[in-house]
């Protein structure tokens, strides 16, 4: 792994973020994407799911034509990288045996993977795909807040048509996309930030 520290600590990159919709040229190094999203990828999910993938976009062409896809927001093009941040709760059920603790097993691992099931049959496939669509802001959370620690800006988008980002991707018609990440180093400030205050949403019993 590469070793591109220090980084903010949690804290200063959550004062710090804001939407970041114009980059640099400069190249992110594959070593810090990568680092970044092993650290990301320690999200927690309900049972452990991970429902969460990614496909890192970096192509030119691709990259194009996303951004036709996003209403041609230009931010999808300019972008060095763009992460589109997929939900497939399919491929998740289909490889339990792949998340499930391994100090978990016999017949408590055997129960564990029916209970699991079970709570899925009873939903719709709209459901299962809103449920690991909001499993899969979890990661994005801690996607913006280490990019940001680690100098780089981005915007979580949901302006495209997921349709035709399923197509363009060759993705199965029951994922869900949570999110579309372009980022880079920033070449601007971003707007400040325009929060409402905690007492507004936060109250203490
Ligand atoms: C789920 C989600 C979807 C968003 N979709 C878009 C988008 O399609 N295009 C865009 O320019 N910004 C998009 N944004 C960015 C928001 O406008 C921005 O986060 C918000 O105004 C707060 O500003 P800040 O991120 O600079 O703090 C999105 C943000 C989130 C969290």
């Amino acid at each position: 792994m590469e070793a591109t520290l220090p980084v903010l600590d949690a804290k200063t990159a959550a004062l710090k973020r804001r939407s970041i919709r114009r980059y640099r040229k400069d190249p992110v190094p594959e070593g810090l994407l990568r680092e970044i999203l092993e650290a990301a990828l320690r999200a927690p999910s309900a049972w452990n799911l991970q429902p969460w993938r990614v496909v890192v976009v970096r192509d030119p062409a691709l990259k194009k034509a996303l951004r036709e896809a996003a209403f041609g927001q230009a931010q999808v093009e300019e972008a060095p990288v763009v992460l589109v941040l997929y939900a497939d709760l399919e491929d998740a059920l289909a490889h339990l045996d792949e998340v499930i603790h391994p100090g978990v097993q016999g017949e408590k691992r055997e129960a564990q993977k029916a209970a699991i099931q079970r709570a899925f049959a009873a939903m719709t496939p709209e459901e299962r795909a809103r449920w690991a669509a909001g499993q899969s802001y979890i990661l994005l959370g801690y996607l913006l807040l280490l990019l940001e620690a680690h100098g780089l800006g981005s915007v979580p988008m949901l302006g495209f048509d997921p349709e035709r980002v399923k197509e363009l991707l060759g993705f199965p018609k029951h994922v869900a996309i949570p999110a579309l990440l372009p980022l880079g180093y920033p070449a601007e400030e971003g707007y400040p930030s325009h929060r409402l205050p905690m007492d507004r949403v936060v109250s203490w019993r």
